[in-house]
């Protein structure tokens, strides 16, 4: 993380609250690198945690209010701790608020601590598919839990943030970006199992192998909250009860058969593109533990994009085109990250071929007309921390 926005955040708390914040924490945006709707199916994802953060800065106050700034938005939002429920909130607060009502769901007693000033400030490209929202829920969810001294791990922590998100921003999500963003670790991904929530660090070796992942942002913006998204989890809802499993994460790839049997034509491809994924990642991660490495995953990321595209039907052109064309290009392998409608796709590229990547992928955009990507590489990154 740049020194730069961490200075920014305590100048910006400084500047508007007239005193120093007790102090900074701050929290990453995650890449999926494979295992997409499967969380919330209770099966497995492989996120890491990226080099762009959300800052936090927080300071204690002797009273029962608390006041949140942030650079997305013009406005202090005031709320006092006791009127503080999910249906008063909305827009942006909802995510820094929405975590401090969390909080009392997960057995944390609020009634007597004091309230608190925060300012936000972020690099995390906001509804690109990198998880800003996670990153902000991670942030405020570590601070609070610090300086509020409530004892809770990172695995709580982060169904603290997945509750916001699920209850005061109204986004029926899973537990993967959260994870991702307080389970991190430079240079590795998370590997979880959402069912259990053990997780495990996989190493990536990106840098040995000489490889990087390039994260191209269509700029097509999305929200979880409303539409597709919850429709999905709904057909994967159905699906499994269809089949007699109370979640997808017990059908596996020998059952499609009967599936397809029992199920409607959309009902069955939403089953197997989750059913088929959860394959993937264990794939993926045999393969990256088996020496074969970073190299050897392509067609497994090329197999979950087809498989977002055709049976799960959540990319968007501008999304097709860019796997199409990094692949071409000479990407080893591509595909769409995070939940889809729009936001990003990832290319896992040699370095040596990245900027023909880049500019095949800028000429395409350009010649279907669609406003220019912004392309980047992200480097797999620590989880939330105390700055
Ligand atoms: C969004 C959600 C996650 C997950 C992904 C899709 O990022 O927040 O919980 O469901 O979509 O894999």
């Amino acid at each position: 993380m740049s020194t730069d926005i961490r200075d920014d955040t305590r100048a910006g708390f400084t500047d508007l609250f007239g005193r120093e914040p007790e102090g900074l924490w701050s929290a990453p945006g995650r890449v999926n690198l494979i295992g997409e709707h499967t969380d919330y199916n209770e099966g497995f994802v492989l996120p890491f945690a990226i080099d762009r953060r959300t800052v936090v800065a927080v300071g204690l106050r002797d009273d029962r209010v608390v006041r949140v700034a942030s650079t997305i938005a013009d406005e202090v939002v005031e709320i006092s701790l006791s009127d503080l429920t999910p249906s008063v909130l909305s827009g942006w607060p909802a995510y820094p608020l929405g975590v401090v009502w969390a909080f009392s769901e997960f057995g944390a007693d609020l009634s007597a601590v004091p309230g608190l000033d925060l300012f936000i400030d972020s690099d995390v490209p906001l509804g690109a598919g990198l998880s800003s929202s996670a990153a902000i829920e991670s942030a405020v969810a570590l601070a609070l839990n610090d300086v509020w001294r409530l004892g809770l791990d990172r695995r709580t922590l982060a169904r603290v943030g997945q509750r916001a998100e699920n209850v005061a921003v109204g986004a029926p999500t899973g537990i993967m970006d959260q994870s991702a963003s307080l389970l991190g670790q430079v240079d590795h991904a998370v590997f979880l199992d959402c069912r259990s929530l053990e997780s495990e660090l996989v190493p990536l070796g990106l840098a040995e192998a000489e490889l990087a992942i390039l994260v191209i942002d269509t700029g097509v913006k999305h929200s979880h909250a409303t539409g597709g998204y919850g429709e999905r989890r709904a057909a994967c809802e159905r699906g499994a009860a269809a089949l007699g499993a109370s979640s997808l994460r017990d059908v596996t790839v020998a059952d499609l058969p009967r599936a397809q049997e029992l199920l409607d034509d959309v009902t069955f491809r939403r089953v197997r593109h989750v059913v088929t994924e959860n394959q993937r990642v264990l794939d993926t991660v045999e393969v990256l533990r088996s020496g074969g490495g970073a190299v050897a995953i392509g067609d497994l990321l090329d197999a979950s994009h087809r498989s977002m595209r055709d049976d799960f039907e959540i990319s968007v052109p501008e999304l097709d085109l860019a796997v199409e064309t990094a692949v071409q290009a000479g990407a080893i392998g591509a595909r769409m990250t995070g939940g889809g409608f729009g936001g990003a796709a990832i290319a896992l590229v040699r370095l040596g071929d990245l900027s023909r990547v880049q500019v095949a992928v800028d000429n395409a955009f350009g010649e279907h007309g669609f406003g220019q990507p912004d392309t980047f590489v992200v480097f797999a990154s620590d989880g939330a921390a105390r700055n």
